[in-house]
């Protein structure tokens, strides 16, 4: 690793990645003064700047030490490993960007297994992950390699098949395809140099992966408010979601009702709610949850 003193971090710079991947850095407390290019952006709050560039860029800029980190489409990663270019760890999943690198025929075409793919034209803007799954399963079929529009070939007859990413499955649909096999599963991640004995990670680094552990805890955690008559409370304590943390308190001149403040993990949803107001809860509320450190 360099001996430079401020942490880079390189980031998608268009796309679907871009927004949310500096908004969770945000969160994590780091802002940036973007430059007039737009390549650059200059960290205000720490010594940690920001390197905009292509998705596909990512991995080897963190891999050739440019940058310390990335965040990166899991697809783009993966595709990166499989070529056997220098190694890339994934250091964290980061939730957003959920796709699929997913195998689609035409709507009207049978599909019967991949045994089905034998001798068949794929186009794809990942020959290395496709190539890798037509090995596992023992198929021998031709690989297209496009950079964009993937979608189309299939109408242009330049292939017969596509694999490609599938987020909605709008462009699918758009282009009459049908979803057959999932290749990977593919969301953003943090990526870093596969960390070696004689390379420490920098108090930066780990004071940043601290910040995003907590960012993306909260990013899961709702607080719980209700209040219920105590003999209930074993009831709703059950139905609370996740590994729920409860404080309860007596409300004033009542000592058969309580007031209960639960952290929840995992998704609070109106089923839970309902399940719980059966159960005897008042006064239910969800409340959401900005920072927290445990
Ligand atoms: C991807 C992919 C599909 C589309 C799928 O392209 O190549 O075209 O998203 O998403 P959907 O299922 O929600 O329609 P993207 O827009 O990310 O741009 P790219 O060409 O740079 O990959
Ligand atoms: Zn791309």
């Amino acid at each position: 690793m360099s001996a430079r003193e401020r942490l880079r971090i390189a980031v998608q710079k268009n796309g679907r990645l871009a927004e949310p991947s500096l908004a969770l850095l945000a969160q994590c407390g780091f802002r940036f003064r973007q430059s007039r290019d737009k390549l650059f952006c200059f960290g205000e709050a720490a010594p940690v700047d920001l390197l905009l560039v292509r998705d596909d860029d990512i991995p080897g800029l963190v891999a050739e030490g440019v940058c310390e980190l990335g965040i990166v489409g899991r697809n783009v990663l993966a595709e990166h490993t499989a070529g056997g270019e220098a190694r890339v760890d994934e250091i964290r999943a980061l939730g957003f960007g959920v796709c699929r690198l997913a195998l689609a025929v035409p709507a009207e075409q049978p599909y019967g297994g991949v045994a089905d793919l034998a001798g068949r034209r794929i186009a794809t803007s990942y020959p290395q992950l496709l190539e890798r799954f037509l090995a596992a399963a023992g198929i021998a079929a031709t690989t297209v390699v496009l950079n964009g529009s993937v979608e189309i070939a299939p109408r242009l007859g330049t292939a017969d098949l596509v694999c490609d990413l599938v987020s909605s499955g709008a462009t699918l649909a758009a282009n009459h395809l049908r979803e057959v096999e999932v290749v990977l599963q593919s969301e953003a991640v943090l990526v870093g140099s596969a960390p070696r004995a004689d390379v420490p990670r920098g108090e930066l680094e780990t004071m940043l992966l601290r910040r995003l552990d907590a960012a993306l805890a909260v990013k899961e955690s709702k607080l719980v408010l209700l209040s219920a008559r105590r003999e209930a409370w074993p009831a709703i304590r059950s139905l609370l979601p996740g590994n729920a943390r409860a404080s309860i308190m007596t409300l004033d001149g009542s000592s058969d009702e309580i007031a209960v403040q639960a952290l929840c993990t995992g998704a609070v949803t109106w089923q839970h709610l309902e399940e719980m107001q059966r159960a005897g809860a008042q006064g239910l509320l969800v409340v959401p949850v900005e920072k927290m450190l445990a």
